[in-house]
């Protein structure tokens, strides 16, 4: 009996670019989340450490900004690719792995999503270890649901902190055939250090508004924004 084996496996990493459309503001440009906030007090354990206040109601914002918004045409179609791959249209497979702590990939219908800095819509007790989720404000005297003590952080990976689920992410790395980046500017690893590693055996594309920062890394780049350029891409892999 032979095992199936989709003929394309693909891997995407996003990153903040693809929810810039739907109104969540990316880190790194001109008007970007860094522009304003200091990485140093509001995304390290050593800055939560030093006034957890700040850091929660940075967070907090986040998270309000967060209802606000809908996944846009780039998450949709991604979503529309994993549906084709279950229904028998794309004999495929794709998952997809975001730097984003946002949960539009979710709401977009895509099911196949690692978060690899955490989740917005979550806090992390650090008594209990209980990381349940949270659509509301979570402040420094906030007691964990399930341990009642205050000691709720927000569940994402800060600078100096381990990202998630590494294991799985190596594996599905090492098995690609394709790795495509959409909407990210590649300074931050190790996610940034993802496309060298699959360069000798994965074809790899670039969807961005910018050339990437090592164009030689990439045997593709689709220039534009992601709302019109995500969807071009599925478009042709699935009539290829
Ligand atoms: N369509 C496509 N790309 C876009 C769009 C758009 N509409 N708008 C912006 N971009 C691109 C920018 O050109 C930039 O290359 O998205 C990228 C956003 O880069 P960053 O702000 O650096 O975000 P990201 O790469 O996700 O940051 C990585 O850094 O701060 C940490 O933990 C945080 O996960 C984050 C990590």
């Amino acid at each position: 009996m032979t095992q199936h084996h989709p003929a394309d496996r693909i891997v995407v990493l996003t990153g903040a670019g693809i929810s810039r459309e739907s109104g969540l503001e990316t880190f790194r440009d001109a008007d970007g989340l860094w522009s304003r906030h200091n990485i140093a007090d509001v995304c390290t354990p050593e800055g939560f450490r030093r006034d957890p206040m700040l850091v929660d109601r940075f967070y907090n914002g986040r998270r309000a900004e967060l209802a606000g918004v809908q996944p846009n045409a780039a998450h949709l179609a991604l979503a529309e690719l994993e549906r084709a791959a279950h229904d028998g249209r794309w004999n495929g497979e794709l998952l997809i792995v975001t730097q984003n702590i946002d949960d539009l990939h979710e709401r977009a219908g895509s099911h196949n999503v690692l978060h690899m800095h955490g989740e917005l819509r979550r806090v992390r007790c650090t008594s209990c270890g209980a990381t349940p989720e949270w659509l509301g404000d979570c402040l420094p005297d906030t007691p964990c649901p399930a341990c009642h003590r205050p000691t709720l952080r927000p569940d994402v990976v800060w600078f100096g902190e381990v990202p998630l689920h590494m294991d799985r992410i190596e594996t599905a790395l090492a098995g690609c055939d394709r790795f495509v980046t959409i909407g990210t500017s590649g300074t931050v690893y190790p996610a940034a250090g993802f496309v060298a590693q699959v360069r000798d055996h994965a074809e790899t594309v670039d969807i961005n508004l910018d050339p990437p920062q090592v164009p030689t890394l990439f045997d593709r780049t689709l220039i534009g924004p992601a709302t019109r350029m995500v969807p071009q891409w599925v478009i042709e892999l699935l009539g290829a």
